[in-house]
C-alpha cells in the first residue's frame, strides 16, 4: 500500500493599472478617490512621507474630508533608515487603529522606501489587503511604485525581506518632482539610463539630446512626460512577462548586481541610483570587453551618466569586494550569474563565468575609459 499524495494547483489572476494624472489631490481630480473605493462616511489609512506631508497636508485631508471621507494620516521619513521591519508595524499598527476592513485600501503617497513598506504592510494585513500607490519621487514614478515587489532591508541586508503584492493602481503626477531635490532628480534618473541602455534606444537618445534640461527642469516639460512615458512603458513590458520573477534572467537587474552591496557598504550617503550608477559603469566595461559593446558606445553611457550628475566608480570597488557582491547576487539568481550587459545600446544579454581576472581586466579598463572621457572633455 502506497501512502497518499494530494497535489494542489491554484493560480492567482494578477492585473493592475498605473496610470498617469495630474494634480492627484485636486479636490475636482476623482482618480485616487475611484482608486481608494471611497463612499461619504468611510474611513481611509494614508501613509505619507514627512516631507511630501509638510507640503501637502492640507491637500490631503481636504481631498478626503471633500467626499464626506475621514482620513487618518501616518507619516514616516523617507530614506533606507526607515526602510525597516519595525515600520511595518506601526502601518499594521495604524490600520488597526483605523479599524481597517479587508477590503478598504491603504493608500501610500511617498518615495520609494514608503511604497515598498506600505507594500509588505498591506500584503501582511490580514494576509493582503489592497493598496494604491501615489509615488513622489522619480525613482517611485519609473520604478518602484510600479511593479509588485515590497520589501524592508534586514540584517545588513537590502531588500533582504520582502514580498510580491501588486497595488490595486498606481497613479503616476509629475508633478510632486517640483519640489524633489536635484540629488533624488539624479538618482531616479539613473534607473531610466538603465532601460534606456538594456531596453530602449530611443529613450536612451532622448536622455542624450536633453539631460542637463531633464535635471534641470525636474522632467517638467513634454520631453520629461515622453522620457517618462518611455521609462514606464519599457519598465512595464520587462516586468509583465515574468513578474514573479521565475526567470531569474532580467534585463531589469542591469546595474544591480555589484550595487545592493555597495549601497548597503556606503550607507549613510550612498542613494540606491548612485550604486546602480557606479555598477552600470562597471558592466559596461565588462561588455566591453566581451565585445558586446563598443568602446564608443560604453564612452556615450558613461557621458550621460555624469552629465545627469551620477557616480561612475566608487573607491569601496575593490575586486575583492565585487567578488563578494557577485557572489551575494548569484545567490540571489538562484546560483547563476546571469549577470545583465548590454549588447550595444538598446539590448541586453546575460554573462555567466564572470571571474576574477575579469573583474580585474573590467575595473581597469573602465579607468581607462573614464580618463580617456575626461580627457576628450
Ligand atoms: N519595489 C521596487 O521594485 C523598487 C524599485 C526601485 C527602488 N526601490 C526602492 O526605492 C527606494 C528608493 O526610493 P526613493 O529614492 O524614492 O527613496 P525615498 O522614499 O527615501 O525618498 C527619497 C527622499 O525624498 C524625499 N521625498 C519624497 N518625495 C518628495 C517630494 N515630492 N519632494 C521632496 N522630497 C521628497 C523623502 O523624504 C526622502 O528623503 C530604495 O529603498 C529602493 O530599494 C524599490
Amino acid at each position: 500500500m502506497s501512502d497518499r499524495t494530494w497535489t494542489v494547483h491554484a493560480s492567482l489572476d494578477v492585473s493592475y493599472r498605473v496610470a498617469e494624472t495630474e494634480d492627484v489631490l485636486s479636490p475636482e481630480n476623482d482618480a485616487l478617490a475611484r482608486a481608494a473605493r471611497t463612499a461619504p462616511g468611510d474611513r481611509r489609512l494614508i501613509v505619507v512621507d514627512e516631507t511630501v506631508l509638510a507640503e501637502r497636508a492640507g491637500e490631503i485631508e481636504g481631498y478626503f474630508r471633500a467626499r464626506g471621507v475621514t482620513p487618518t494620516v501616518l507619516a514616516l521619513p523617507g530614506g533606507e533608515r526607515t526602510k525597516a521591519l519595525v515600520s511595518v508595524e506601526r502601518i499594521a499598527e495604524a490600520a488597526d487603529s483605523v479599524a481597517l476592513s479587508r477590503r478598504d485600501p491603504i493608500v501610500a503617497i511617498g518615495g520609494g522606501v514608503l511604497t515598498d513598506l506600505v507594500g509588505l504592510a498591506a500584503g501582511l494585513y490580514r494576509r493582503g489587503t489592497p493598496y494604491v500607490r501615489i509615488p513622489t519621487t522619480l525613482i517611485g514614478l519609473v520604478d518602484a511604485a510600479i511593479g509588485v515587489k515590497t520589501a524592508v532591508n534586514f540584517h545588513g541586508h537590502k531588500n533582504r525581506l520582502g514580498s510580491f503584492h501588486a497595488a490595486s493602481d498606481t497613479l503616476l503626477d509629475r508633478r510632486f518632482l517640483r519640489t524633489l531635490s536635484t540629488r533624488h532628480i539624479t538618482n531616479g534618473l539613473a534607473e531610466i539610463v538603465k532601460m534606456g541602455v538594456i531596453a530602449d534606444a530611443e529613450l536612451f537618445d532622448l536622455l542624450d539630446a536633453h539631460a542637463e534640461r531633464l535635471v534641470d527642469g525636474r522632467l517638467d516639460g513634454p520631453e520629461g512626460q515622453r522620457v517618462i512615458r518611455l521609462a514606464v512603458g519599457s519598465m512595464l513590458a520587462e516586468l509583465e512577462p515574468n513578474l514573479w520573477e521565475q526567470d531569474l534572467q532580467r534585463a531589469v537587474d542591469f546595474g544591480h548586481t555589484f550595487s545592493p552591496a555597495l549601497e548597503m557598504a556606503a550607507q549613510p550617503g550612498m542613494l540606491h541610483g548612485e550604486a546602480v550608477s557606479v555598477d552600470m559603469a562597471l558592466s559596461c566595461a565588462l561588455a566591453v570587453g566581451r565585445g558586446l559593446q563598443g568602446a564608443d558606445e560604453a564612452l556615450r553611457v558613461l557621458a550621460l551618466l555624469r552629465r545627469v550628475g551620477l557616480p561612475v566608480r566608487h573607491e569601496l570597488c575593490e575586486v575583492p569586494f565585487l567578488q563578494d557582491a557577485l557572489q551575494e547576487s548569484t545567490r540571489h539568481r538562484g546560483g547563476e550569474q546571469n549577470l545583465p550587459l548590454p549588447i550595444g545600446i538598446g539590448k541586453c544579454s546575460f554573462a555567466v563565468g564572470v571571474a576574477e581576472a575579469e573583474l580585474r581586466r573590467a575595473s581597469a579598463l573602465l579607468h581607462r575609459l573614464l580618463d580617456e572621457a575626461g580627457a576628450a572633455a
